[in-house]
């Protein structure tokens, strides 16, 4: 089975209501061109399935989901997502109570779940909120008493001492409140280390690689390109064989 694993994608609807604020993000809503070329990359890689990171949405609105599902759903193959902060914030940042349910009434489903992928599992873990859900841990540990490799994606890096270093490696000035999972800072450690053969994350729009107890951590960089503005290796995803546990990178050129 082939995975088409994607990045941040910040989908605003052009025509949406909230003309002011598609302004001031002009960088990520005058995007179409860049996005008809991820479409493009995807049908040319015929993956089995699609799979984004989170922040599949700019700001969480009717207007931006019925976008960006019509966005997803024109690369004419089935798609899942876990969630980001921008999925589930308001344009004016403040968190919408009921982004689950909205998201629900486009068919997106946003929970903690695992995915079968011919023998490999998936395991979307909601991290939008830089914590995670109370009982994501015993959920884990549960699913870690069936042998087998397991992938995990999820928006928001762990809180562990590498990638924070490697986050402030790259730009010193990121707040780690934010930018790894703080509110949850010993759940790699309890949960989580050593148990996936690979981790990809979103929400810091720049690409790295690292490993830890056998298990590659991969950040992906923005899936598209950004308008007037540049983001370090952006307009790349990730295609992932489950038969051969093996990953190439794709540029969306
Ligand atoms: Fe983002």
């Amino acid at each position: 089975m082939k995975l088409a694993i994607i990045g941040d994608s910040h989908c605003i609807d052009p025509g949406g209501p909230e003309i002011e604020k598609g302004q001031q993000r002009h960088h990520f809503r005058d995007t179409l061109e860049s996005q008809r070329r991820l479409c493009a990359a995807i049908r040319e890689e015929s993956p089995d399935l699609v799979l984004s990171a989170g922040d599949l949405v700019d700001w969480c609105s009717p207007a931006n989901l019925a976008f960006a599902c019509s966005f997803m759903n024109s690369m004419g193959v089935p798609w899942e997502m876990t969630p980001g902060n921008h999925d589930f914030n308001r344009a004016d940042h403040s968190e919408q109570a009921d982004a689950a349910a909205l998201w629900q009434e486009c068919g997106v489903a946003t929970h903690n779940r695992v995915i079968e992928a011919e023998g490999v599992r998936l395991v979307l873990i909601d991290s939008h909120n830089s914590g995670l859900p109370d009982s994501t841990g015993s959920w884990l540990d549960t699913l870690c008493a069936q042998p087998g490799p397991m992938i995990c994606l999820t928006h928001v890096p762990w809180s562990i001492p590498l990638l924070r270093d490697l986050i402030l490696q790259r730009q010193p000035g990121r707040d780690l409140t934010k930018y790894v999972q703080s509110k949850a800072p010993d759940f790699y450690q309890q949960h989580a280390a050593g148990r996936f053969l690979y981790t990809f994350f979103g929400h810091l729009h720049f690409a790295a690689q690292t490993r830890l107890n056998g298990s590659r951590m991969n950040i992906l960089p923005l899936s598209i390109e950004a308008s007037d503005r540049e983001y370090p290796e952006q307009g790349r995803f990730v295609m992932f064989d489950t038969s051969t546990l093996k990953l190439h990178w794709r540029h969306i050129s």
